[in-house]
């Protein structure tokens, strides 16, 4: 428990801002990373491009001679790291800060650790598509667990970007396109990061990112300029970072790119007027990196030093550089360009999260034993492949094929992505392991019958030419069932990572179309950090499940989904184009004045659908649901109060199953135009066969509103319709009047 009571620590944080000198004071407003010592005859910039292209293993990264900068820590001239991984090393580092330096003010260690630390969990993506907010709340509180004792306090997580665009490569790493979804789950990871309890020794700062619209680059280029209304941004893209903040998070990072011109590093309005005047955050704001920098490189300060004194005046209290701040902040204090004072509230705002975190008391939070004890522990192990299996989507199953007897007689396993560790870890797994990951071609064979024979060829590359494929089509020919494991690398999304074209890459669908052919079953596995447009697959695939990457239980959740160990509950959260043409395409779209139809002068193309493949909210069962009887608590309701919506949902099938009932609501006439659809409520349920439920979902009318063209948030009298179903596109419907 954190000893510092409020009153305590801002009297102390007064006693040391009085005593630190200006060098101390810019310390702390910025955070160094070790830097690497020149290896292999490279340049540390050019060690981490070959680390990220896998020219260099993870292993061989580690054993490179870091610089920990001891004497600037020593000097209290460093007040938090980026990158320092291990109890005994930051425990070391810690001592040097606490012990030895005049004030004695502890490091922060951060890193980032974003869907898990060594028990690597589902891509965020895919863990957004259980719909389960408390289980991805567990989720990361086993990475805080696993992460503090490895000597972490602070993740750059969780990423809040809403995005449209599967282009962009880090819709990977969100919650996918829709606001009040991506806004439930803010607040969960948050709380899972942060407990109940900062100062927890299993807890860790938790960091709102990318602030604010990172998701929405023009041509779904990552850092690309982002040109939205005023409204947009409110209505859409700032609701999780609000409630990220009710959910007490204790940092934000600026996003890398402008808003309507204004870079995030350097926007007063965004950093304070909205994030602190009206959202009330109280903790602090870091840089993304080198972003201060590349304020000048935009063209919003002729130099970087300019870029500095923008950046901190607007509200931006850390710079994740080693230079920038550090070379530009003293001359500008020292010459009056930058008052003090504005140096000095922005080390307030530090050294407060430090208390918060019961780091003056306890800087030393866990040791190597801890360590030890924790990481990938069988606890961890199942929550991981819990998870895994939730976050799965079964996109078809013609004929009932899933799922799979386990004693076929013979399953043939192809492609590129079924005996492969490192690409089921996603992006952004930095500690993770590809040995830790059991591979989807072991976990088919844990599953079936000893005697069920399983083959496996790779058939070709992700990238690149097929292999000579004459035997894998001869064992495909002969089995009872293919299975073909395709899609990305873990490479082709995450950060600038963005693709021109959203198609399987290389030659799987060739492989695909070859297999095809042997007119055997074909279960068609994605694993994938984006939604891909794979209209050949929806059409001729007997199966497809959507897996996205899992992390280190991929196999065993997949093999439990596939032989039917667990029936696929997972909704998606993103849509799935028919074509990369069709993006940014989503479903809470407005409603145009010709909307896309049948006759030519519609909004629709002349070469394709206007459909997505499949929708958000999209994902089938082993199992059937019934919907009946909607009826509403009310059809005209205040402003202030609350309908409760219900509905009867029936198990048709023969097992049980689990269903994401589905609440959207659509403002009929309005000020603004508004989107057809938006989804409002949720509930998850598990049915027994022939089990029927009433399932009641309660709507504050008050979450109806909009920013109106004054940027006032309005709930407007008038008609209302409300859909309650299985996806954004099917549902019973009803109507209600605001009044
Ligand atoms: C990267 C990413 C950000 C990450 C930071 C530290 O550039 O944009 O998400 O947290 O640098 O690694």
């Amino acid at each position: 428990m954190n000893k510092s009571s409020k009153k305590d620590y801002e009297i102390r944080i007064d006693e040391l801002i009085y005593k630190m000198t200006l060098a101390e004071k810019i310390g702390q407003v910025v955070q160094l990373s070790p830097s690497l010592f020149g290896a292999f005859g490279l340049t540390p910039d050019e060690l981490i491009e070959k680390l990220v292209i896998g020219e260099i293993s993870p292993e061989e990264f580690e054993k490179i001679d870091r610089n920990y900068h001891e004497d600037e820590i020593r000097q209290g001239l460093i007040g938090a790291m980026g990158g320092v991984i291990g109890a005994e090393k930051s425990n070391e580092l810690q001592k040097i800060a606490v012990e030895e330096s005049r004030l004695g003010i502890p490091i922060l260690f951060g890193l980032d650790v974003i869907h898990g630390f060594r028990t690597v969990f589902p891509i965020p993506l895919a863990e957004a598509c259980s719909w389960e907010p408390e289980l991805m709340r567990e989720t990361a509180r086993i990475a805080a667990k696993e992460a503090s004792a490895a000597g972490i306090h602070w993740t750059f997580a969780p990423m809040l970007d809403v995005s449209r665009d599967a282009r962009w490569g880090r819709v990977a790493e969100g919650a996918g396109e829709d606001t009040f979804l991506a806004s439930i789950i803010a607040a969960s990871r948050v709380k899972g990061f942060q407990g109940e309890d900062l100062s927890s020794d299993e807890s860790i700062l938790a960091c709102a990112k990318h602030y604010v619209a990172y998701g929405a680059p023009v041509g779904g280029r990552d850092y690309n300029t982002v040109d939205m209304s005023l409204q947009a941004l409110h209505d859409i893209y700032l609701p999780p970072f609000e409630a990220a903040v009710q959910a007490g998070v204790a940092t934000v990072m600026s996003a890398f790119n402008d808003i309507n011109g204004v870079p995030c590093t350097t926007n007063k309005y965004l950093l304070t007027d909205v994030l602190r005047g009206m959202y009330g955050f109280d903790g602090f704001v870091v840089s993304d990196a080198n972003s201060v920098a590349e304020c000048a490189i935009h063209g919003y300060a002729e130099a970087r030093k300019e870029a500095s004194k923008k950046a901190i005046e607007a509200g931006l209290d850390m710079d994740m550089s080693k230079g920038t701040f550090a070379e530009d902040l003293p001359s500008q204090l020292e010459d009056g360009t930058i008052s003090e004072e504005v140096l000095n509230e922005a080390v307030r705002r530090i050294l407060r999260v430090k208390f918060k975190m019961g780091l003056f008391d306890n800087p030393y939070r866990t040791d190597k034993d801890k360590e030890e004890k924790v990481i990938l522990c069988n606890e961890h192990l199942k929550v991981a492949r819990d998870m895994a299996r939730r976050s799965i989507v079964l996109l078809k199953n013609e004929n009932e094929m899933l799922p799979l007897k386990k004693n076929l007689k013979k399953i043939a396993v192809v492609g590129p992505l079924a005996d492969n560790g490192t690409d089921m870890l996603g992006t952004w797994a930095i500690v993770g392991r590809s040995e830790d990951v059991v591979t989807i071609l072991s976990g088919i064979k844990e599953a079936v019958d000893s005697d069920t024979e399983v083959v496996y060829s790779k058939g070709c590359e992700i990238e690149g030419d097929k292999e000579e494929i004459k035997k894998t089509i001869e064992d495909a020919s002969d089995s009872d069932v293919i299975i073909a494991v395709v899609g990305e690398s873990s490479e082709m999304s995450g950060e600038a990572a963005s693709r021109i074209d959203i198609n399987l890459p290389g030659k799987q669908l060739e492989l695909l179309k070859e297999l095809h052919k042997t007119g055997k079953p074909l279960v068609v596995v994605l694993v994938n950090g984006r939604p891909l447009s794979i209209p050949w697959i929806s059409e001729n695939a007997t199966a497809i499940v959507e897996s996205w990457q899992l992390g280190v239980q991929s196999g065993n959740a997949i093999a439990d989904v596939l032989f039917g160990d667990y029936n696929p509950s997972g909704k998606l959260v993103s849509t799935f184009p028919y074509s990369v043409g069709q993006v940014p395409i989503y479903y809470n779209h407005p409603m145009t004045g010709r909307p896309a139809g049948k006759i030519k002068f519609t909004s629709k193309y002349i070469d394709g659908p206007a459909e997505p493949l499949y929708p958000f909210g999209f994902g089938l069962s082993y199992t059937n649901f019934e919907y009946s009887n909607m009826s509403l608590s009310a059809n005209k309701v205040t402003k202030d109060s609350k309908l409760k919506v219900s509905v009867d949902v029936k198990n048709t099938g023969k097992v049980q199953g689990e269903e994401i009932v589905q609440l959207y609501v659509y403002d009929v006439v309005a000020s603004r135009v508004r989107p057809v659809k938006e989804l409002k409520g949720f509930k998850k349920i598990m049915l027994k066969p022939g089990q029927l439920e009433t399932v009641s979902i309660e709507l504050d009318i008050n979450t109806l509103g909009f920013h109106d063209e004054n940027m006032n948030y309005v709930v407007e009298e008038g008609l209302f319709k409300i859909y309650v179903g299985p996806n954004s596109r099917e549902g019973l419907e009803e109507e209600f009047y605001v009044i």
